[in-house]
């Protein structure tokens, strides 16, 4: 087909592309042979002719509704793009999360396109909520709805895009009609969300002009389910305790290696933790299978003891889980949650390596954890750093540790390790020139250590504020040596640290902010954007019921109005959390 002259540019181009380069020129040459074949079917009508293309030119729907359901922002940032897209297209749209749309409303609609999450294991983000329950209400008739669900989820996850699934699922069976297929989206959804905006907008119109055929050609462009996420293949190179040896804490740094990295400040990095060896030893060891023998599993196929190792979920079984356990087993079995281990050992298998075959076929992909990036891609290159806090909880009055952090803790350097970037786009750094306020204890510190590395690398003017919180100042104070260093630099304009265990009167980062409280409201009143890192309980319901209070009293609002004050920065995108 090429010449060989261009046979050769083209081969040495994609040999020396990158994935995401590989995703990009798919995109771009998808998009340029549209427009080519838009323009020939134009010319083709000019000249008499008619031509598909041409149809989906003339054909729109007028009005749509667009709504996002979105816990960490990316579904919202997705429907964002498509209502700028789709009005600059002419289409009157609305775009609402649906944690302010009214369900009244939802019977009236005619189009609606909605861009959902899902969370936790297989369920709505917790601003779905409502929306979820009421498309789950028999009584709502949906006879005029024209829909299509954009599901955004992650394939590492055993429920993937469970509550895109749910709902799209609800709205067909309340009277809807479906008139774009549920697109499944993996973590690279980006990369495809333009096509299937396309797509969606030209089935949406065939049912009135019968636009569907060119644009259905853009859905193919979506793929799937699609799994087509980059993994990292890293090498762990420091791995240190970040807490002093009298700390009751044990909190770590950890850089990897990897080369062709693509992330931004506020992504994640997910990583699939291995079992632990014993537990795998003592299920391979009370069942007597060939460890070594094969199995298929999802699609794919691993010697047992591979599958028991690095992809099935052996601990914490959720009670879907054990109640198939207790089908396969014969037994009665109470509704909880617990280790694969212990079913076997209290409620032992009849037939022992015959049954043990069924279990295994019923067991869930071990979930990916996810940990905020701690450093910058320009300050930091080919490496990308988390910091991991030791997960303990008590079993009975046994004190335990959590799978991955238990083995992040203890990864030796040189470690082989598998991951992948989960993007963030609902934390994200302002442009240079506007001041940050960070509030990030514990290891909500680590994506503001990634803030201030890039925003000191690109010499950004604007100025950065951190509260940081901890127990004990001697020893817990995380990246104090770095922060430090800012504060001399300049890089660091303010600083507040609350460590909570060192006098008689514990003093949390919200106590700080209330100090500096009048200066704080200055900062946001000049512009300033406020981030906040960390446990989403109680630590950021406190933080946000101080900052409240800071506007009121500053402002001399009522609660109610200073609510509305801090509704308006979240808004306007400058109040933003990434809790967990
Ligand atoms: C967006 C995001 C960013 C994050 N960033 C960071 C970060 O920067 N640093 C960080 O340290 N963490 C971070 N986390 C948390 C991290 O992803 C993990 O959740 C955390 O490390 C615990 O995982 P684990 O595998 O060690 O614990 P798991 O084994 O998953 O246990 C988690 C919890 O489940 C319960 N549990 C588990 N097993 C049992 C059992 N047998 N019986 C009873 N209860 C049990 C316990 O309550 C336990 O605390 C982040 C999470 C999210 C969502
Ligand atoms: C704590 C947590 C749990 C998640 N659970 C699931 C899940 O069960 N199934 C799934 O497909 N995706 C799951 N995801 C992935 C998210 O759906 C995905 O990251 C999505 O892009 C988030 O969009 P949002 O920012 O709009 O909420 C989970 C993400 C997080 C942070």
């Amino acid at each position: 087909m090429l010449v060989e002259a261009k046979k050769d540019i083209f081969s040495q181009l994609i040999k020396e592309a990158t994935h995401d380069e590989l995703v990009w020129m798919n995109g771009f040459l998808a998009g340029l042979l549209d427009q080519r074949s838009l323009a020939a079917g134009k010319a083709g009508a000019m000249a008499g002719g008619s031509s598909s293309a041409e149809v989906a030119g003339s054909a729109q729907i007028d009005k749509l509704t667009l709504l996002y359901a979105s816990e960490t922002g990316n579904a919202k940032s997705v429907a964002t793009k498509f209502a700028a897209a789709t009005k600059k297209r002419g289409i009157k749209t609305k775009l609402v999360s649906v944690e302010q749309y009214k369900l009244t409303d939802l019977a009236k609609e005619k189009y609606l396109l909605l861009v959902i999450s899902t969370q936790g294991d297989g369920e709505p983000p917790i601003t779905a909520v409502k929306f979820y329950n009421a498309v789950h209400d028999a009584n709502l008739k949906l006879d005029k709805l024209q829909f299509g669900v954009m599901a955004l989820g992650d394939s590492s996850y055993p429920l993937f895009c469970q509550a895109g699934e749910d709902v799209d699922k609800q709205l067909e069976l309340r009277g809807g009609t479906r008139k774009v297929p549920l697109q499944k989206c993996d973590t690279d959804y980006a990369s495809y969300a333009d096509s299937w905006l396309d797509a969606a907008l030209g089935l949406l119109a065939g049912s009135d002009g019968g636009a569907a055929a060119p644009s259905a050609k853009a859905l193919a462009k979506a793929p799937a389910a699609g799994s087509h996420k980059k993994i990292y293949e890293g090498t762990v190179i420091t791995n240190f305790n970040l807490n002093d040896r009298d700390s009751a804490k044990r909190t770590h740094h950890i850089e990897i290696e990897a080369e062709d990295l693509l992330y931004a400040p506020g992504d994640a990095l997910g990583l699939v933790p291995p079992n632990p060896k014993a537990v795998v030893e003592e299920i391979l060891s009370l069942t007597e299978v060939d460890a070594q023998s094969t199995i298929a599993w999802r699609d794919q196929t691993h010697s047992i003891e591979e599958l028991l190792s690095l992809k099935a979920q052996l601990l914490y079984l959720p009670e879907r889980v054990v109640r198939k356990y207790a089908d396969i087993a014969g037994q009665e079995i109470p509704d909880t949650r617990m280790s694969l281990v212990d079913l076997l050992k209290i409620y032992p298998l009849k037939n022992n390596q015959e049954d043990f075959q069924q279990v295994l076929q019923i067991l869930e992909p071990i979930a990916p954890r996810l940990y905020s990036i701690s450093s910058s891609p320009e300050a930091h290159g080919d490496e990308i750093h988390i910091t991991v806090a030791r997960d303990q909880f008590y079993v009975g009055d046994k004190k335990e540790t959590g799978l991955c952090s238990g083995y992040l803790i203890d990864v030796p350097v040189e470690t082989k390790v598998q991951f992948y970037i989960h993007p963030n786009k609902g934390f994200k750094l302002p442009p240079e020139d506007k001041d940050v306020i960070m509030i990030g204890p514990g290891t909500g510190v680590a994506p503001f250590r990634s803030f201030l590395f890039e925003r000191d690398a690109a010499g950004a003017e604007g100025r950065n504020w951190l509260f940081f919180g901890d127990q004990h100042i001697a020893s817990d104070f995380l990246y104090q040596t770095e922060i430090q260093a800012f504060l001399e630099t300049g890089v660091l304009t303010e600083f507040n640290g609350a460590f909570s265990r060192d006098q008689q009167n514990k003093v949390y980062v919200q106590d700080k902010m209330r100090e500096r409280g009048a200066e704080l409201f200055e900062w946001l009143e000049n512009g300033a954007y406020i981030y906040i890192c960390g446990a989403k309980e109680p630590m950021s319901f406190d933080v946000e019921k101080a900052l409240t209070e800071i506007i009121a009293t500053q402002k001399e609002l009522s609660f109610v109005e200073a609510t509305k004050y801090l509704d308006a920065l979240k808004e306007e995108g400058r109040f933003l959390k990434d809790v967990y």
